[in-house]
């Protein structure tokens, strides 16, 4: 076992795969639950799409936690896992008909509407069901996330949520419709956040809005922020659990709450990012004319961040223990792009060694793709290799 890994375990899978070591997710969860404990009236939905491994989502589950879903799919693995219908929000910009029903017919706790069409449809088809379909609305609160350009979602420019100056009009129009019942405002500014300076901006235009609603008598019932929270790709053994007091501290003090109001959470990347390495075989090293490269036989089809946000992940070679050599690390696919790492400092690696990308338990086996005919990646936790 070198670090944390299993590897005498690791040789009879076939590369690449996921590995999820479930003490680091338990114990992540156990310190959200700690901090969930210290606030009143808050509830954490998992965002589903950073990770949606039946057995990683099961065992969050296990720790209370609700669901943040943006498909029909994600509705049906989060009750598949166990999560509970009335702690199931559901987001998106673009809900399909049958996506909606699939959720009135579950009775979820709410739809995080973001636009008047989408309201207008979900009136509608609940109407044909006779229920009445709790909404929130996603409101764009233009405020700055400093991230990476892909993964900002809070800026008026965005596709993302109602605008500002049309939130009233749109709570009013609700208010108007038989089969949809507005229950509170929801935000989101984007993914990746290390500066609590960002979540403050938000809690602060929280506030503002609520002032503004309150002179009109408008009653929020629950405030759902979203997700967001940042974690440490560098040292993912240094902080391999993110600062969730500082966080859920942050957010719970600057939101003015008002009486019985409830706070929402939806991290996706800061449960699970940590706990999931993807692992690789060498396949050859190659010199090349001033550089050598580790050519490994996952590619950005199992863990595509590196290719379309430039993400950094720390590379290790678990198998080796001779002097560090600087290869750049690549994959089998025919893109440029795929490439892992370059100038990657590593153990003198050879062909077979294992290889581990850390910090991808978060938007890593979900994002993978079958491109070049390749098969998908299977997701391990600690318990299968028991
Ligand atoms: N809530 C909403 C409305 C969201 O759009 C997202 C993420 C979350 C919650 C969860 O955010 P988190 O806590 O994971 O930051 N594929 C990208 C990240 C896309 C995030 C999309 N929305 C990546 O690999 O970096």
């Amino acid at each position: 076992m070198k670090g944390q890994f299993p590897i005498e375990k690791f040789g009879a899978l076939q590369t690449p795969f996921y590995y999820y070591d479930t003490s680091i997710l338990r114990q992540t969860l156990e310190v959200i639950k700690k901090e969930l404990d210290k606030m009143d009236n808050a509830v954490v939905h998992y965002a589903i799409k950073a990770n949606a491994n039946p057995q990683v989502l099961r065992t969050i589950r296990e720790y209370g936690l609700g669901a943040d879903c943006v498909s029909g799919g994600e509705i049906r693995a989060a009750l598949q896992a166990g999560f509970s219908p009335d702690k199931i929000v559901f987001a998106g910009v673009g809900k399909a008909d049958w996506e909606i029903n699939f959720g009135l017919e579950h009775g979820i706790f709410c739809f995080n509407v973001e636009s008047i069409p989408e309201l207008e449809i979900i009136n509608e088809l609940a109407a044909a069901k006779g229920v009445v379909a709790q909404v929130e609305f996603r409101v764009n609160p233009d405020v700055k996330a400093h991230t990476h350009a892909n993964i900002t979602t809070g800026l008026a420019e965005n596709k993302f949520g109602i605008a500002l100056s049309d939130v009233e009009r749109v709570i009013a129009l609700a208010g108007k419709m038989q089969h949809v019942k507005f229950v509170g405002l929801h935000f989101h500014i984007g993914s990746q956040i290390l500066d609590m300076g960002d979540f403050a901006a938000l809690c602060n235009r929280v506030n503002e809005l609520q002032a503004q609603f309150e002179q009109h008598h408008i009653k929020i019932e629950n405030i759902n922020v979203g997700g967001g929270l940042g974690i440490d790709y560098q040292h993912p053994n240094r902080q391999s659990i993110p600062d969730f007091h500082e966080y859920f501290k942050t957010i719970n003090t600057l939101i003015k709450r008002r009486e019985g109001q409830v706070l929402r959470f939806e991290p996706g990347r800061s449960v699970v990012a940590q706990c999931g390495s993807l692992i690789s075989k060498v396949l050859y090293v190659k010199q090349g004319t001033n550089k050598q490269f580790a050519i490994l036989d996952a590619g950005m089809t199992d863990l595509i961040r590196p290719a379309l946000y430039q993400a950094y992940h720390k590379i290790e070679n678990i198998t080796s223990e001779l002097p560090i050599e600087t290869y750049d690390v690549v994959g089998p696919i025919c893109e440029s792009s795929d490439v892992f790492g370059k100038a990657v400092d590593l153990n003198k690696t050879s062909r077979g060694d294992l290889i581990a990308i850390r910090s991808a338990g978060a938007y890593g086996e979900i994002m993978a793709s079958q491109y070049n005919c390749r098969a998908l990646p299977k997701g391990y936790v600690t318990e299968d290799l028991l």
